[in-house]
């Protein structure tokens, strides 16, 4: 028997939910989870998901330990307000870079500043307040946010207000501010979106300041894919109404869909680039918003009433930048697109298979991503196959967290080729046991229909 835990963890019925499985240690795409209660005695879970998709090189990668180490040695935190370190300004000259580099070929103004804060979610409330600080800057009166229908952008209210309405804020509605959520433009509606998308901007487009978007894939959204093509035309549209267009990669960037950014596939930059997870290789929370000259210089004025009115206490912590460092050097040392290259066949060949089972309506693959959406009349994030399948899943060795009706493999990119197909392997044998349990609840269900309609007549 395991003992009671006061922690309460992150989206997560306590009352139906297992005891949280104890993890002691982690390497590569492996983690290893303590095996009953014993301390000491583990078996291996792959983390078929990199931890909430925030893994990019694998689990305690020696080189950024050492980073890690070193700078905790030297310098572990220092209030950030009118003072700096190596770390972060190293940080900062190799993000641009990176950027730069990945964007060269885009219009759009160059990302010249970065930043810091520690999470996606403070990422995206930062470029919002300064995308609104900038037109108030300015003099302009902008009171409208555009965001597409099922993004997820964080669980702050600034971020839950740019998000989807539904199970996952439902209760704090009367307390979200107004945006206006775009249709999402996905294949075969893609010009009806635009037209759409067009309508409201020759209405509204001179009342409006941000277009906020997760480019190219919506993770929680159950990583849905839209094309470059779409949101490139949007992204002008945006432009011709002098919208800033926000950016959010806290998911997409560095590397998940197959290119260090996927904005990047749409042939623009962003005014503001929000980034997240990925950006330490995972291994320690830091967002940064990364922004235009314009943007900075609106703020850049002689009162301190007109500075940027944004702080949080760990705002570059010297470790966290030390392991974002590290994670940017991984990127020049190692065959890292490569390996997504690798992952994204693997997925591709497995794609095929999965998309020849009646019951799967769709299979979505995107750089390391890969989705199988199934059918089911009661989809949706409450869908009832996803715990099932979540257990069935771990109880195998994998870790997966379907999103509803919907299964994604978003591994670290340096997983075995092996480890993937363990991942589907037991996913397909997982989809067979959630069609062979409806199959049985359907013939209860029928079941427990003729009885009643028995009684019923006996009683008639
Ligand atoms: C696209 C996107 N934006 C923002 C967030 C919020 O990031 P965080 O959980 O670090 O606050 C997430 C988290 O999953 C995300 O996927």
């Amino acid at each position: 028997m395991t003992r009671f835990s006061p922690v309460w963890h992150p989206m997560t019925q306590h009352k139906t939910a297992g005891d949280a499985l104890h993890v002691e240690r982690a390497e590569g795409a492996i983690l290893h989870v303590r095996k009953g209660d014993v301390e000491g005695q583990t078996r291996p879970i792959i983390d078929g998901v990199s931890s909430w998709w925030v893994n990019t090189h694998g689990h305690c990668h020696p080189k950024i330990v050492k980073a890690v180490q070193e700078q905790a040695a030297k310098l572990e935190q220092v209030i950030f307000a009118g003072f700096t370190h190596d770390p972060a300004e190293k940080l900062t000259r190799k993000l641009i870079s990176t950027v730069r580099t990945e964007f060269r070929r885009c219009e759009g103004s160059a990302l010249e500043f970065a930043f810091y804060s520690d999470s996606g979610s403070t990422s995206i409330e930062i470029a919002l307040k300064m995308a609104i600080g900038y037109f108030a800057e300015k003099g302009e009166k902008r009171h409208r946010i555009i965001a597409l229908d099922g993004g997820y952008h964080g669980d702050t209210f600034g971020t839950m207000s740019t998000g989807s309405r539904g199970v996952f804020n439902e209760q704090f509605e009367p307390f979200l501010f107004d945006v206006k959520h775009m249709p999402f433009p996905r294949k075969g509606i893609e010009g009806k979106v635009l037209s759409y998308f067009n309508r409201y901007l020759k209405k509204y487009g001179s009342e409006v300041a941000a277009f906020v978007f997760e480019p190219l894939v919506q993770g929680a959204a159950g990583m849905r894919i839209y094309s470059p093509a779409v949101l490139k035309k949007m992204a002008s549209m945006c432009r011709e109404h002098g919208i800033l267009l926000i950016a959010d990669e806290v998911m997409t960037g560095f590397g998940r869909t197959g290119s260090m950014f996927a904005c990047s596939k749409a042939g623009f930059k962003p005014d503001l680039l929000c980034l997240s997870k990925g950006i330490t290789g995972g291994f320690l929370p830091m967002g940064a918003t990364l922004a235009t000259r314009e943007i900075y210089k609106a703020f850049y004025k002689d009162t301190k009433a007109e500075q940027f009115f944004h702080s949080t206490s760990f705002t570059a912590n010297p470790m966290a930048c030390a392991a974002a460092v590290a994670s940017l050097e991984i990127w020049e040392d190692e065959p890292v697109l490569e390996n997504i290259q690798r992952v994204c066949e693997s997925h591709r060949r497995a794609a095929g298979w999965f998309s020849a089972r009646p019951d799967v309506a769709e299979v979505r693959v995107k750089g390391s991503i890969f989705a199988v959406e199934v059918e089911d009349d009661n989809g949706g994030y409450l869908s009832d196959m996803a715990q099932p399948l979540y257990d069935f899943m771990l109880d195998n060795g994998v870790l997966l967290r379907p999103i509803g009706n919907i299964a994604y493999i978003l591994p670290p990119y340096c997983i075995k080729e092996e480890e993937l197909e363990k991942i589907y392997e037991t996913l397909w044998r997982g989809l067979d046991m959630v069609r062979d349990r409806g199959k049985k609840k359907a013939s209860e269900d029928d079941g427990r229909a003729a009885n009643e309609h028995r009684r019923y007549q006996n009683v008639a």
